[in-house]
């Protein structure tokens, strides 16, 4: 039987639905975390038939909740700690050796707890398959592929496998408890840093590195399959959609068919191309959550078919572009994650791996940022109808330009040439001016010899005179210096 209330917080006002024993208790609101009393059931809901456990189907929405003990699950979820048959409601207190404890979550094939294995004195999270959801040997392969392909995985970024079995119509797996919770939580509080970001997304990257270097693909990458513990360390956990690349398990796919969680999905997985899903998928898939840790939303939304459609045709809007604050590196990292072709993206995912290392190092990164050119024909693509008309317009401005350009060589050549005939007629002035000043000199210097001939002259004279006198020849130092008018 159920309870429903809303929330007391006016600003929550979340609609909840509790187990009726929690009438006039204490609860918390899984979504404000406000502590308030349930009131005395409104609408009470009838129990299914068979029903097990009143627990949550969808774990942000349904709560299982006393006065006390209470805390938040890894799932965000309101969970009595109490023992579930103090709880008063009918469980499962056991499957094989394992004891149950409380609820963890839900899934497509079953429900995940947390369990005790008094066998080895510790905790495990217990997924077990619903009864009459595992009707088919396929379907029975297909939950128990999730074991086959973790069990020899031995990563401390990967939620480790311990056991796998059956407790009469029950098909379960047992993994290591991680004491935290799924990222996805973790990304609707908020609090998560670039630095952190970058961190948490290396070590997915070296986990996946790992599990791809033994045949192992994941298939499913996305927030709610990693737990981050209470260290902030991250764990790749739930392999249910991996495959080994080289056994048969292929033919439990159908060719045609995309698996996967759409908004994560590589657009050659989206197509639903099996032989083409591979390592690079992944880190497609690694790439859709750096993207929503680093804006808050994952690349492409919409419906379903809607997301798997544009993961094959569109290229999401940078991170960058809607949100400054992202560093330009790291916008660099995701986009190169998130390339249509396999080719284009990391080489694998230690090579993302490093690049994060560089970058949280502050060492420059090796995915290339694309060019003007190349991100000019990527938007082109991604908006063609705005394209189409910037091209109109630049066509016209080329022929405006181009003749603007010719008329502005034949000026600029005609300024040249009467700058030319300029130069060559100040050349030719300074020549003159040049010979003017030589024969100038040239007369100066003539005038000058003149002088000094006549002076010379004179000199010679006054000294022929002067012998004459002394010879008493008087008459002739006479004529000497005042020669006869000729
Ligand atoms: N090893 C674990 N430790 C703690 N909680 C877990 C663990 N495995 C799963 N859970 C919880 O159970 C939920 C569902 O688990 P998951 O393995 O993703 O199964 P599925 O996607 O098939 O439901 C997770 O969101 C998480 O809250
Ligand atoms: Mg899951």
């Amino acid at each position: 039987m159920s309870l429903q209330i809303t929330c007391r917080n006016p600003a929550c006002g979340a609609a909840l639905k509790l187990n009726d024993s929690l009438a006039g208790k204490k609860v918390r609101c899984p979504k404000c975390a406000k502590i308030f009393e349930a009131e005395a059931p409104a609408t009470l809901d009838l129990p299914r038939e068979n029903e097990t456990l009143p627990l949550p189907s969808t774990p942000r929405q349904s709560i299982v909740g006393s006065a006390t003990p209470l805390h938040v699950s890894n799932s965000n979820t309101l969970i009595d700690d109490r023992p579930l048959m103090a709880q008063g409601v009918p469980v499962i207190e056991r499957i094989g050796r394992f004891q149950i404890r409380t609820k963890l979550g839900e899934g497509a094939f079953g429900e995940v707890f947390r369990a005790y294995d008094p066998q080895l004195d510790r905790e495990v999270a217990l997924k077990v398959a619903k009864p009459g959801t595992l009707t088919t040997p396929d379907r029975i392969e297909r939950f128990l592929r999730e074991a086959k392909s973790a069990a020899n995985l031995r990563h401390p970024n990967i939620v480790p496998l311990f056991d796998t079995g059956r407790d009469g119509a029950r098909y379960f797996i047992a993994s290591a408890f991680i004491q935290g919770r799924t990222l996805e939580a973790e990304l609707e509080e908020g609090h998560l840093t670039q630095t952190d970001t970058a961190r948490i997304i290396r070590k997915l990257a070296e986990a996946l590195a790992y599990a791809h270097s033994q045949g192992i693909i994941h298939r499913d990458v996305k927030p709610a399959n990693v737990m981050i513990d209470e260290q902030g360390e991250p764990h790749l956990m739930d392999f249910g959609l991996a495959a080994r690349a080289e056994s048969g398990e292929e033919k439990l796919t159908q060719e045609g068919v995309a698996m996967g969680t759409p908004a994560y999905m590589a657009p050659e997985q989206a197509k639903g191309e099996q032989e083409k899903v591979g390592p690079a998928s992944d880190q497609y898939s690694l790439g859709c959550t750096l993207y929503e840790m680093l804006v808050g939303h994952t690349p492409f939304s919409g419906a379903p078919a809607q997301q798997l459609f544009l993961h094959q045709t569109n290229i999401p809007k940078s991170p960058r572009s809607l949100n400054r604050g992202v560093p330009r590196d790291l916008d660099t990292v995701v986009m190169k994650c998130l390339e249509k072709e396999v080719g284009k993206r990391y080489a694998d995912c230690q090579e993302l791996a490093e690049d994060l290392r560089r970058w949280a190092s502050g060492e420059p990164i090796t995915a290339r940022r694309a060019g003007q050119v190349e991100r000019l024909v990527k938007w082109t693509k991604r908006n063609p109808a705005v394209a189409g008309l910037m091209a109109a317009v630049v066509l016209v401005s080329i022929v405006g330009g181009t003749i603007s350009y010719l008329n502005y060589r034949q000026a600029q050549t005609e300024a040249t040439n009467a700058k030319k005939q300029e130069g060559i007629a100040q050349t030719e002035a300074a020549n003159a001016k040049t010979q003017e000043g030589i024969a100038i000199e040239k007369a100066d210097l003539a005038t000058k010899e003149a002088k000094e001939s006549r002076r010379l002259l004179d000199l010679s004279r006054l000294r022929s005179a002067q012998a004459d006198f002394r010879n008493n020849l008087v008459q002739v130092a006479h004529d000497t210096l005042v020669p006869r008018p000729s």
